[in-house]
């Protein structure tokens, strides 16, 4: 596995193993688990070569948010690509990325609005304006995010349609489905922020959310639904969620009744981690 830090190297490297076929990107900001593996082998299914990035992207985090507590472990990750057969690693540092006088900013109307959009104003304009950047730099024919971030993959779909990166038809930002902890908790790195004591309550969320889908699925009204959800998250000591929504998963548009391809959302913070989920009704 080739680790390269600079643009120069990155274009050369990049042409070469395009040269031998279809490549794949896994963009992440490391602190890699499993979620972050089980995107990398479905990467390797679909491509000649995988290509991971490592990025703790600024500006995709608010003012006193947890951009400097976020895990760090570049040596770690790197051993856990080189053992999965990754071929290129791209992590280039902040002045890489974002040179001093940059300017620009992608920002995506409608999909980035809601949920995650209000509750982290900027948020998705940084997550946009990065893996545009990330498309950019290694002209992937392929990416691959995970279906727990279900907004932040509907936001660059929605950007690569807008902005050309992939070609009408062509399946090519690919979702990939949650991998969650034996309990139900989805792997997440910020799980990495909840005490022992915590780490057992923090299953509540996926729970309450299992039962609320599970209601609304055989015909209970959504509203007494979510409010059980919310019973059951306050009970496990969680504060009170930033929302815990039905939505149409392409829209994201509220729903009050179940519908065709809803889905439940719910972000919550539990001691120093904010945990978000999602599921399909
Ligand atoms: O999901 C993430 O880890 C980040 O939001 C991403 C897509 C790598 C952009 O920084």
């Amino acid at each position: 596995m080739q680790t390269i830090t600079a643009l120069d190297p990155l274009r050369r490297a990049v042409a070469a193993l395009r040269a031998d076929g279809p490549l794949a990107l896994v963009p992440t900001m490391g602190a890699l688990h499993q979620g972050h593996l089980a995107l990398v082998r479905a990467g390797k299914a679909r491509a000649a070569h995988v290509a991971v990035s490592i990025f703790v992207n600024p500006r995709q985090f608010g003012a006193g948010e947890d951009l400097d507590a976020y895990p760090r472990q570049l040596a770690r990750d790197s051993e856990l690509l080189a053992a999965e057969g990754v071929s290129l690693l791209w992590a280039p540092d902040a002045a890489t990325m974002y040179p001093a006088g940059y300017a620009t900013n992608v920002s995506v109307a409608g999909v980035s609005e809601p949920l995650d959009g209000a509750a982290r104003p900027g948020h998705f304009d940084g997550v946009a304006t990065v893996v545009a950047k990330l498309f950019q730099q290694v002209r992937p024919d392929i990416a691959l995010f995970g279906e727990k971030d279900w907004q932040q993959l509907a936001v660059i779909r929605r950007m690569a349609r807008d902005l050309d990166f992939t070609r009408p038809q062509v399946d090519a930002i690919v979702g990939v489905p949650t991998v969650r902890e034996a309990d139900g908790l989805a792997m997440s790195s910020r799980n990495a922020y909840l005490t022992p004591d915590e780490r057992v309550r923090a299953a509540a969320l996926p729970r309450a959310l299992g039962a609320a889908a599970e209601a609304i699925r055989a015909g209970a009204p959504v509203a007494p639904a979510l409010a059980a959800a919310r019973a059951a998250l306050a009970e496990a000591g969680f504060a009170a969620p930033d929302y815990l929504d039905l939505r149409d998963g392409e829209s994201l548009a509220p729903l009050v009744r179940a519908a065709a391809g809803a889905r439940l959302f719910v972000a919550a913070r539990l001691g120093k981690a904010r945990l978000i989920d999602n599921i399909a009704v």
